[in-house]
């Protein structure tokens, strides 16, 4: 018997030697773990055995398999038994690896189990040897595989699509397969997120329900499957997507996979979602040792506009405002008939624009420097414009069969990055900015466009290993960069929400959530983000209104108070605010500051969703529960609505705690005259965890979009 146990989550595989590994168990901890070993059910004679726990096509399934291979006789049957295992004690949990081997190839798999003991948290990977010396055909390799038994089964996923990111999905599982998949080659998250969460037996809410979180740390094409077999049991697995993606390993080489990342809530998905935030907060995100600032970016105020006088305009008001970075976006580099004035030329030009910035960047740099700022600096180094200098030079750097005609999307192509000159090209572009001007503290990376023409001049043997060698490079370029410049922080926006996944965020420290800045959509954007990712990179951004995506007015409080939920920042032209305005912002920003540590390190609790109640709220309560931050939202006004008190969670019930409104309005007046009750029936009250968890707080909202954001202190 295996038992790996992460926490309150325990998988029990069933291992002697000679034989296949069995998964007998994935759930909650058992108190005897034999006894599912000693009493599992005998599988009829004429009946499939699926208790596989990592199952491989030849080897006894006719299921999704795990894996499959062509080898180099030409059979397509595999046959892995148990072979050995050992356990590696490592910081915060243990490292698994079972040996399997296959019974007449020179193969291997290794499969690994890394566990999380606070988290809860079973990261899984699996490596693959091959020991032999001819060729071996991998046509599927996935990261990791779990068998649950059956009680019926729902799935919750997060899709969309351009700034409509991450929508929160609930289905019922039924017999068949169910597949979730991207097969974009970059930005691979856009459309559907690779993260789901599987309820056993009824729907779950935040509560009550038992319920597996599946994500893959993976930043390119993938894939998480998910089967009913005909017994009712799931089979669920993930790992990178195998479509058009054939590898061959060669004699003596090996492929890894990367990494499933599996956790279990016995009461809810709310355990989930922290659990999840927790690891990623303590041991996963590249920002968990440095934050991105509040900052001020041009692209909303300015698009391609910008030029070194309107720049310097930018970071004295930045300045001003209070934030702590100033970020000059798209429109600064091209020239002559290639200048970036729209998206139709310049991109793969990194030269900066003469005419628009006749002294160069980095005088605004050491301005910004001088004004106590960070710079930020956009680019897009994976694409090129037909437009501009670089693509009449290199034509055959772009990723396209280059027997067919291109295909632009905004008007862009991309360059194959798994070509080594391109991949140094674009080295050689970011070392470089970021060795002459040593004042950029932050790269905004974007990527605006999906591979839809896969495979390019660059020779290989098959372009199945197109995806691959792209990808990989790509994480070698940002490796590299963060090797030589740990000083710089690094945003995934690929156009809002196309990079939000693990593997980017292993070396990226925040994403850009969505292109929509509209508060009232960014509540339900963020509000499937959070399911899997923390509030510390999660971009998210006050801009002008009326809205520019969906020409929505709201007030700037609300605006603010959505912002405020994650990593905040501008994007509009102070210069273009009012007096009042400015003061309630540079207010803001300040009182940011003060819940911003319990919201990027705390605990989130979601008090209300918006997809059920005109009225949104969630909770972030610090690890010590001294200190709170809770957000309500109003998303849709009918008169004659009534809000029950909103109960909040988290807190220490034995505690009393000081209750303040940040960013409070004055008393509001209504059109005839009469004084309106403000926001909160409380103001400078210390109040008992009891009565806010039980009585719960009541919030008095007269218009649409209107908010309200709550610090709560223990005393
Ligand atoms: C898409 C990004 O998501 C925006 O924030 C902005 O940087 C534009 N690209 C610039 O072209």
């Amino acid at each position: 018997m295996i038992n790996i146990t992460a926490g309150n989550f325990q998988i029990i595989l069933c291992a002697e030697q000679g034989r296949k590994l069995e998964m007998v168990h994935a759930g909650p901890v058992l108190s005897a773990p034999e006894e599912v070993i000693a009493h599992r059910p005998a599988v009829f004679p004429w009946l499939n055995k699926t208790d596989w726990a990592y199952p491989v096509w030849g080897g006894g399934t006719f299921h999704e398999p795990a894996a499959a291979f062509l080898f180099h006789d030409g059979q397509i049957g595999a046959d892995f038994f148990y072979d050995s295992h050992r356990r590696t004690e490592l910081e915060g949990g243990s490292l698994w690896e079972i040996r399997l081997k296959d019974s007449h190839y020179p193969l291997s798999l290794t499969l690994c189990y890394r566990t999380w003991e606070n988290y809860s948290v079973i990261e899984q990977s699996v490596l693959l040897e091959n020991g032999g010396e001819e060729d071996l055909g991998v046509k599927q390799l996935a990261s990791g595989f779990v068998r649950l038994r059956g009680e019926g089964f729902h799935l919750t996923h997060l899709a969309g699509s351009w700034a409509d990111e991450n929508r929160l999905f609930e289905e019922k599982m039924d017999r068949g397969l169910r597949i979730f998949d991207s097969r974009e080659g970059c930005r691979t998250t856009r459309h559907q997120n690779p993260a789901a969460l599987v309820s056993r037996g009824d729907s779950s809410t935040e509560m009550a329900g038992e319920v597996f979180g599946f994500l893959l740390a993976w930043d390119g094409n993938w894939r998480l499957a998910f089967e009913m077999d005909d017994k009712g049991d799931l089979l669920a697995q993930g790992g990178m997507n195998p479509f058009m993606a054939d590898e061959i390993v060669p004699g003596g080489g090996e492929l890894r996979s990367p990494t499933l990342v599996m956790t279990w809530s016995g009461e809810g998905r709310g355990p989930i979602s922290r659990q999840y935030h927790r690891w990623a907060n303590d041991v996963k995100l590249a920002s968990r040792e440095c934050d991105v600032p509040v900052l001020l970016n041009s692209w909303e105020g300015a698009y391609f506009g910008v030029n070194g006088e309107l720049i310097e305009q930018f970071i004295d008001d930045a300045a001003e405002i209070g934030v702590g970075m100033f970020v000059l976006d798209d429109g600064w580099f091209g020239s002559g008939e290639d200048a970036r004035n729209s998206d139709k030329a310049g991109l793969g030009d990194w030269e900066v624009n003469g005419e628009k910035f006749p002294a160069g960047l980095r005088p605004l740099a050491k301005r910004a420097g001088e004004k106590g700022l960070k710079f930020g600096l956009w680019l897009e180094p994976e694409m090129v414009n037909p437009q501009s200098r670089l693509y009449r030079d290199h034509p055959d750097w772009i990723v396209n069969n280059p027997h067919h005609q291109p295909l632009t999307e905004r008007f862009q192509l991309m360059l194959d990055l798994g070509n080594p000159e391109v991949e140094a090209y674009i080295l050689k572009v970011l070392d470089g900015y970021l060795r002459e001007i040593p004042e950029i503290g932050y790269i905004k990376w974007d990527c605006n466009r999906q591979v839809t023409s896969p495979g390019s001049a660059r020779e290989r043997r098959s372009q199945t290993a197109f995806y691959r060698e792209y990808e990989e490079a790509f994480l070698r370029i940002i490796d590299r960069l963060r090797i030589n410049h740990p000083h710089v922080l690094f945003q995934a926006c690929a156009s809002g929400g196309g990079r939000m996944n693990y593997g980017a965020l292993e070396r990226f420290h925040e994403f850009w959530t969505s292109d929509n800045t509209d508060p009232y959509q960014r509540i339900f954007i963020q509000w499937g983000t959070g399911l899997f990712y923390p509030s510390r990179c999660m971009a998210s951004h006050v801009t002008a209104s009326p809205n520019h995506q969906t020409g929505r007015e709201t007030p700037l409080k609300y605006r603010f108070d959505v912002a405020m939920s994650g990593r905040l920042g501008l994007e509009l032209q102070p210069s273009r605010m009012t007096e009042e305005e400015r003061v309630f912002s540079k207010k803001a920003i300040r009182e940011y500051g003060k819940i911003q540590p319990v919201l990027f390190n705390g605990d989130l609790y979601r008090l209300r969703s918006p997809y059920d109640s005109p009225l949104a709220s969630l909770m972030y309560v610090s690890r010590d529960r001294k200190e709170a931050v809770l957000f309500a939202w109003l998303m849709k006004r009918l008169v004659g609505d009534s809000y029950a008190p909103v109960k909040l969670q988290g807190l220490d019930e034995s505690f009393s705690y000081r209750v303040e409104e940040i960013n409070p309005l004055p008393p509001k007046v209504d059109p005839s005259g009469i004084q309106l009750p403000r926001t909160l029936t409380f103001y400078d009250q210390i109040l008992s965890g009891s009565y806010l968890c039980h009585f719960g707080v009541d919030f008095q909202f007269y218009t649409e979009y209107s908010s309200a954001v709550v610090y709560l202190k223990a005393e």
